[in-house]
């Protein structure tokens, strides 16, 4: 049977190269990211490798909007086999002493709550597989001590390895 996959941040990057692989597999793909123009292109980019590809634009960070893509999957899907929680990054330089609690929550949102959120409503269409699998996608940062990582997108990293756990 055709494995259905979610890939989250799949308009560039390590999303979109994961997304290509896995339809490259014979996986049926989903992709999701904010910036609707974006994720159409790369939707045309990978549609030669992936039949039956399609994408949601969809702000992991937002649960509601979570929500909505969950019932997109389900009225689609029914099912989800594979779940590649991708979406995240760093965008703050600052040192710890000037960053903003507001950049500290953003980071934080975006690479851990973000993920635990959409893992908790993915489950119920993920246990509709028969094995489904969750891939998240971390970072050495959250492992060992890097002089260029900010300590926000450490601590979420690390935060995202014991989830993962
Ligand atoms: N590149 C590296 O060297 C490296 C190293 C270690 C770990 N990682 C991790 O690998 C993952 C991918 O990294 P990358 O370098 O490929 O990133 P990237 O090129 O910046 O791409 C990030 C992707 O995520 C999407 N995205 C960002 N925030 C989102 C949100 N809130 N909701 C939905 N989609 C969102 C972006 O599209 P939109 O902006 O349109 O939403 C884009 O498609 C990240 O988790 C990153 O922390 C990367």
């Amino acid at each position: 049977m055709t494995k259905i996959a979610l890939i989250t941040g799949a308009s560039r990057g390590i999303g979109l190269a994961t997304a290509r692989l896995l339809a490259e597999r014979g996986h049926q793909i989903i992709l999701t990211s904010r910036h609707e123009e974006a994720l159409s292109e790369a939707a045309d980019r990978l549609r030669p490798f992936a039949p039956g590809l399609c994408h949601c634009a969809a702000d992991v960070g937002d649960p509601a909007v979570v929500a909505r893509l969950m019932s997109f999957i389900h009225d689609q899907c029914g099912r989800l086999d594979v779940l590649i929680n991708n979406a995240g990054g760093s965008h703050h330089v600052a040192a710890f002493e000037a960053l903003a609690e507001e950049d500290w929550n953003q980071t934080l949102n975006q690479n851990l709550t973000a993920v635990a959120r959409i893992t908790q409503a993915a489950l119920p269409l993920i246990r509709q597989a028969s094995g489904g699998s969750i891939v998240n996608v971390a970072s050495k940062a959250g492992r060992h001590r890097t002089a260029m990582a900010a300590c926000d997108y450490v601590a979420a990293k690390a935060g995202l390895i014991g989830f993962t756990r």
